[in-house]
């Protein structure tokens, strides 16, 4: 497959590029590094020009820093690029990375209505970042209902790269509160190796329409508190809805990712507990 990857020279960017590659796939990259910008149609549709799909990556952070005009503008305009030159090429699917902060309970916005967290948990995002994720995802799943073009959003939480295991363990070494404080993102994590087997597998999965897919590893990033544990100690008034599981697997993670596995075929290789 040729693939047009916007953001293909970012952190994660990277990874899908070589994955990619290593399936024998041609990468076609858009990024700003490069002298691209997602801002400018004509430019995109340029280089997409014989590409198959579309791996769409390129996007402002949750930066404080940025101006938040300029995070609605690359990310939701750039989206909005990404579906028209799919549409007018006649690029059947597109994978577009969205985040678990479309939800709005991730970088504290606030507290989930419910742990475990899965994908029928409500959206209210607040932040700039977060809403653009959210409304990203919103304009791909009424694109896929006008045009029956495959649109499948990725939500990562955290992504680790293989420095950052013991980078985290040191520090929480150093000083334990900083598992939780100031902000426990439900101790979810997910390998950027995984994120980036996922985004290939979605090229290539049965057709669902649109998706949204919670993508995290099977367990919980941990100091030794079980997910169970964590939950009561740092959320106590948050409704516990973990059921038997929890029992039999004490570190399983408190982001569902049950159906990223089944749409996409995918499975996490790399865990919290495995990496010591
Ligand atoms: N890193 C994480 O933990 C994480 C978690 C969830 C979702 N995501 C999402 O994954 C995607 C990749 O994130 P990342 O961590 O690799 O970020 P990154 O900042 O390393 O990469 C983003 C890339 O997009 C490019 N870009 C930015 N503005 C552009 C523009 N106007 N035109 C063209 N290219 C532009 C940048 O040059 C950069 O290479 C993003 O969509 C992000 O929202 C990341």
């Amino acid at each position: 497959m040729r693939v047009l990857v916007t953001g293909n020279q970012g952190r994660i960017g990277r990874y899908v590029q070589a994955q990619l590659e290593a399936e024998n796939h041609i990468v076609v990259g858009f990024d700003r590094a490069a002298g691209d910008d997602i801002r400018q149609p004509a430019a995109l549709r340029a280089a997409a020009q014989g590409c198959d799909a579309i791996i769409h990556m390129a996007a402002m952070l949750a930066d404080p820093k940025d101006d938040p005009n300029d995070v609605m503008h690359v990310n939701l305009q750039g989206t909005w690029h990404v579906l028209t030159t799919a549409e007018a090429l006649d690029i059947r699917r597109v994978v577009c990375f969205s985040s678990v902060n479309a939800l709005g309970i991730f970088i504290g916005e606030s507290l989930p209505d419910y742990l475990p967290i899965n994908e029928e948990h409500p959206c209210r995002p607040g932040r700039p970042y977060a809403l653009s994720k959210f409304l990203g995802e919103e304009m791909c799943r009424l694109f896929t209902r006008r045009t029956n073009i495959t649109t499948i959003c990725l939500r990562p939480p955290w992504v680790c790269f293989p420095e950052n295991y013991a980078r985290v363990r040191q520090r929480w070494a150093e000083k334990p509160e900083s598992e939780w404080s100031p902000i426990w993102e439900y101790g979810a994590f997910c390998d950027v190796r995984d994120v980036a087997a996922a985004a290939v597998l979605g090229l290539t999965c049965a057709d669902p329409g649109h998706a949204r897919l919670l993508l995290c590893a099977d367990d919980v990033m941990t100091s030794g508190r079980t997910s169970r544990e964590l939950a009561a100690q740092i959320h106590p008034d948050v409704a516990w809805r973990g059921r038997e599981e929890y029992e039999s697997e004490p570190f399983r993670a408190l982001v569902d990712n049950s159906q990223a596995k089944a749409v996409l075929g995918w499975q996490p290789r790399y865990s919290w507990q495995a990496q010591e």
